[in-house]
């Protein structure tokens, strides 16, 4: 029976981290891998809140890491559904950094991540469709088909 589309709202994810003394570096501020390992988490909830079973990571592409993230701070990570396939998504996740004081997000990195939804056999499996409501739903799913094609032949 064929599933239902499903709204990108429906899979939204945001994750609250902190950062301490173990996820840095000398310079007191985060390792990119720590950070790339709390992207990878809160993209893989949203995939599998749209694909109802475990979704596996396919690639990780596009990781910009565009301001430092230090020792104290408090990490934003929001991951959204940019498109479904036949059985993969694409997760857009970014990652803002919360002023203690005065609650201000500013930017530090964004990410395009590729699930693929996988049976108990670990085999590919069709997930629902994307209900696109919103012109700016249309856009990141014309966007994520645009970039998947470019990663495609890239592989
Ligand atoms: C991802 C995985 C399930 C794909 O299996 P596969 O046998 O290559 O499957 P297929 O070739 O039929 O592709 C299945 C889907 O994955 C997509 N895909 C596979 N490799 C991809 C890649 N590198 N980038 C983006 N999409 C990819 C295909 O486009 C296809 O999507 P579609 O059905 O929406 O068109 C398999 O490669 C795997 O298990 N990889 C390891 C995943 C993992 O363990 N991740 C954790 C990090 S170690």
């Amino acid at each position: 029976m064929p599933v239902p589309p499903r709204s990108p709202r429906v899979s939204v994810t945001e994750m609250t981290e902190l950062v301490l003394p173990q996820h840095s570096n000398v310079l007191g501020t985060a390792f990119g891998g720590t950070v790339l390992a709390w992207i990878d988490v809160a993209g893989a909830i949203c995939a599998q809140r749209h694909t109802g079973c475990v979704s596996v990571t396919a690639a990780i592409d596009s990781v910009n890491f565009v301001a430092p993230i230090r020792v104290g701070d408090v990490v934003i990570l929001s991951a959204r559904l940019n498109a479904a396939f036949r059985t993969s998504v694409e997760v857009g996740v970014t990652v803002q950094v919360e002023d203690r004081i005065t609650a201000h997000r500013r930017a530090s990195v964004d990410a395009f991540m590729t699930f693929v939804a996988v049976d108990d056999a670990g085999q590919p499996k069709e997930v629902p469709p994307l209900l696109t409501e919103t012109p700016d739903d249309e856009r990141r799913a014309r966007e994520a088909s645009e970039r998947r094609a470019a990663r495609l032949a890239r592989r």
